[in-house]
């Protein structure tokens, strides 16, 4: 498996709004980041879905390295 492309260097600081579902760009391959456009197709990788339950901001990973995916864990301080 190969690793994902690093779209960016800190997190997306993202609205999101309760009762509606993301899906998270795990290949870093998308143009429209933090959320997946289609561009894995034919790679190892396959989008993240996030459901929200509450409308607030959260942190997309950015670096594509977070163990806690769809969202930062702080990841791409350390890589
Ligand atoms: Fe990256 Fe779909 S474009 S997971």
């Amino acid at each position: 498996m190969s690793d994902p492309k690093r779209a960016a260097d800190s997190p997306f600081a993202t609205e999101v709004e309760a009762g509606k579902s993301y899906f998270w760009c795990a290949c870093g391959q998308s143009q429209s980041q933090p959320f997946c456009d289609g561009s894995h197709k034919g790679g190892d990788f396959t989008p993240v879905k996030y459901a929200a339950t509450e409308s607030k901001t959260v942190y997309f990973c950015g670096c594509k390295s977070t163990a806690a995916q769809p969202l930062c864990d702080g990841s791409h301080s350390k890589t």
